[in-house]
């Protein structure tokens, strides 16, 4: 069961709020980009991909602010947070998916991985936190995965960015919300229909169970509103699995492999890196 935060933290209303989005022309940002507007938030849309950032804008109707961002360069979130000025929410949802055998990565596409997925919500979190802290209001929401609470085959360095962005939350969590400023992890699942996973052509089991996009937005949009510390998005099977691996990881890891997990980590990673 999801968890509220603690009761220091009032409840954030997202209507009128400004909303810094990061990821926002992936498969699931469009979607956060559309469930936030629609909660009357003012969103300001980041990514590298100006063209898909303005195209997501139209959609919605002109309102939302487009700011482009590397967030691999060095000084690439602490420019995106200077331009973004007063932001009552973050959502980090930027990410690349890294999968493939330690020993197959470049030196260069590790430190992709750590910048984008790690470094730069940790960074956009010191460059915005001071102002929420001083107005005793505020959130700060990261998109982790199913993988920052169990990993998988192929799938060492995603987890580690993914674990990282958890034990990063879950202590930030208890120094800034008895100072108003709230604090949530969202795990998503499998994805279907757009973004990294439906990206990468990979086909599952027929009983792993899926989410759209637009539940995980919903579901984001209702973390911010309900303060929830932890919201996992993927069906019961999933979460039961994950929820044994933190007590289990060896037997579950071994029942994954029995279950197919290889043939499905290998095919996500091939689909973004065919030549891994
Ligand atoms: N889809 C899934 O099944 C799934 C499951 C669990 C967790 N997640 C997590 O959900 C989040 C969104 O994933 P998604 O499925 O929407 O993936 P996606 O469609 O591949 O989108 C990734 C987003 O990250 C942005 N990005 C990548 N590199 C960047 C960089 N150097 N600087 C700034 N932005 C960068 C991309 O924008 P540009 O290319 O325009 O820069 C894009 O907006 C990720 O954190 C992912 O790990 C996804």
């Amino acid at each position: 069961m999801p968890r509220p935060a603690s009761d220091s933290v009032r409840a954030m209303q997202l209507q009128g709020a400004s909303v810094l989005l990061t990821g926002a022309s992936g498969g699931l940002g469009r979607a956060m980009a559309h469930a936030l507007d629609a909660r009357g938030a003012n969103v300001l849309l980041s990514a590298r991909r100006e063209d898909v950032l303005e195209e997501i804008r139209a959609e919605l109707g002109g309102r939302p602010v487009v700011l482009p961002a590397d967030l691999s360069d060095a000084g690439g979130a602490a420019a995106l947070a200077e331009r973004a000025g007063a932001v009552d929410v973050l959502v980090a949802n930027a990410g690349l998916s890294a999968g493939g055998r330690a020993e197959s990565f470049s030196a260069e596409e590790i430190d992709a991985a750590l910048d984008v997925n790690l470094r730069a919500p940790i960074q956009l979190t010191r460059a915005l936190l001071p102002a929420m802290l001083e107005r005793g209001r505020g959130h700060l929401l990261y998109v982790s995965s199913l993988s920052g609470k169990v990993a998988s085959p192929r799938g060492a360095l995603y987890s580690a960015t993914k674990f990282g962005l958890r034990g990063y939350a879950a202590g930030l969590r208890q120094d800034v919300e008895p100072r108003g400023v709230g604090v949530t992890v969202v795990y998503p699942g499998f994805v279907s229909e757009a973004g990294m996973f439906a990206d990468s052509g990979a086909k599952l089991p027929p009983w792993v169970g899926t989410r759209t996009p637009r539940q995980v937005a919903e579901a984001v949009a209702a973390a911010i509103e309900k303060k929830r510390a932890e919201v996992d998005v993927a069906p019961l099977t999933l979460r039961a699995g994950t929820a044994l691996a933190s007590v289990a990881p060896v037997t579950v890891a071994r029942i994954q492999r029995r279950l197919g997990s290889v043939r499905v980590a290998e095919s996500i990673a091939r689909g973004h890196r065919p030549d891994g």
